[in-house]
C-alpha cells in the first residue's frame, strides 16, 4: 500500500476547511516554469551533506520518464550516506500543486528544502501573504532557512519544534492555510496518524481557510486499491489471505476493519462500488495514537 503547487482565493466547499478528495498529484508542468532557489551543495559540521545531481531519468507516480533535459536536482544526506530528501520533479509538481491552493498567512508543517514557501508566495503559484514554518530539525533549518530569507520578501517565521507539539500548544494563533508535510513516504500506512494531525491542525484555521495535507489522495487511493483487492477474494479465503499479506506488509493490518464489515459478504460489480465508499469514509475518519 506504499509507493518510494496564480490563483484567486476559492471557497472552501461543503467540505469545510479539509477536502480530501483534492489531489495533489494532479499531472501538471506550471512548476517547469517557475525557478527556485535551491540549497547549496556543502557539508554541514553534523556529518550531513548536500549534493548536487542531474537527473535524466525520474520517476514520477511511479512511471519511469526520459527528461528532455537534465533537471538539477539537490540531495539532502544525513551522516550515515542515507538519502534523506530531495527535490525531484514529483515533488516539485505536489509542492506546486498544494501552493497553487493557498492563500494568506500559512503555516507550514516541515521546512524540508523550502520548495513550497516559493511557489505559495503571492503572485507565483500562490497567494500567500506571510509563513509560520515548524521545522524540527535545527540542521534542515541551518541549511535551508538562509536560501528562503533571501528569496521571500514576505515576513518570514520559522521555528524548531514538532508540529504536533507546536498544535497541542493552543496558542491560540489562525492561519488562513496551513499545509502539513512532515511524514516520508505516501504510504497508506501514515493516514491514521495524518488524520490525528489533521484534527490538532483544525482548530487553527481561520474562518473559510484551508487545510491542505501531502499526498493525502494519493494515499487513500492505495488503501482503496487494496481494500478492492481484498475484497475480490472469496468471502471464505478472506481470513487467511489478509494474515498472509499482514505477515509480508505490516499496513495491511488497516484492512482488519474492512474485512470484518464485509465478512462473508461476496461483492458484485455493483455492491463493490458501495462498499469501496465505506471504506474511504473509513480511512479518511480513523484516527492513529
Ligand atoms: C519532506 S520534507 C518537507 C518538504 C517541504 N514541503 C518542501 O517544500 O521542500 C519534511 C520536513 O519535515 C520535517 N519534519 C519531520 N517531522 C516533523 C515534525 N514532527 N515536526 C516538524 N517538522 C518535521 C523534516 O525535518 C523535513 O524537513
Amino acid at each position: 500500500m506504499s509507493i518510494d503547487r496564480k490563483r484567486r482565493r476559492q471557497s472552501c466547499g461543503p467540505q469545510g476547511a479539509f477536502d480530501p478528495d483534492f489531489d495533489d498529484t494532479q499531472w501538471t508542468d506550471a512548476w517547469l516554469r517557475i525557478p527556485l532557489a535551491l540549497p547549496p551543495v556543502t557539508i554541514h559540521r553534523s556529518g550531513y551533506r548536500i549534493r548536487r545531481q542531474l537527473l535524466e531519468r525520474v520517476e514520477i507516480f511511479g512511471q519511469a520518464y526520459r527528461l528532455s533535459a537534465p533537471f538539477d536536482c539537490r540531495l539532502l544526506f544525513d551522516p550515515a550516506g542515507r538519502l534523506w530528501m530531495s527535490n525531484t520533479p514529483q515533488e516539485h509538481m505536489m509542492m506546486y500543486n498544494n501552493a497553487a491552493r493557498s492563500w494568506g498567512h500559512v503555516l507550514v508543517g516541515g521546512l524540508g528544502l523550502g520548495l513550497y514557501p516559493q511557489y505559495a508566495l503571492a503572485g507565483v503559484a500562490g497567494q500567500a501573504t506571510g509563513f509560520t514554518i515548524i521545522e524540527c530539525s535545527p540542521i534542515v533549518r541551518e541549511l535551508v532557512e538562509p536560501v528562503l530569507r533571501a528569496v521571500l520578501d514576505v515576513p518570514l517565521e520559522v521555528r524548531t519544534a514538532g508540529i504536533e507539539e507546536y498544535l497541542a500548544g493552543s496558542t491560540g494563533e489562525r492561519f488562513d492555510t496551513i499545509f502539513l508535510d512532515t511524514w516520508d513516504t505516501l504510504d497508506a500506512a501514515n493516514l491514521p496518524a495524518i488524520n490525528r494531525l489533521r484534527e490538532l491542525a483544525r482548530p487553527y484555521v481561520s474562518p473559510g481557510g484551508r487545510l491542505l495535507l501531502w499526498g493525502y489522495r494519493w494515499m487513500v487511493r492505495l488503501f482503496e486499491d487494496a481494500c478492492r483487492r481484498l475484497l475480490a477474494v472469496d468471502p471464505l479465503e478472506r481470513p487467511a489471505w489478509l494474515e498472509a499479506w499482514i505477515e509480508q506488509t505490516a499496513s495491511a493490518r488497516l484492512l482488519g476493519p474492512v474485512a470484518e464489515r464485509f465478512s462473508g459478504r461476496t461483492l458484485d460489480a455493483e455492491s463493490i462500488d458501495d462498499a469501496l465508499l465505506w471504506c474511504r469514509s473509513h480511512i479518511i475518519a480513523v484516527r492513529g495514537n
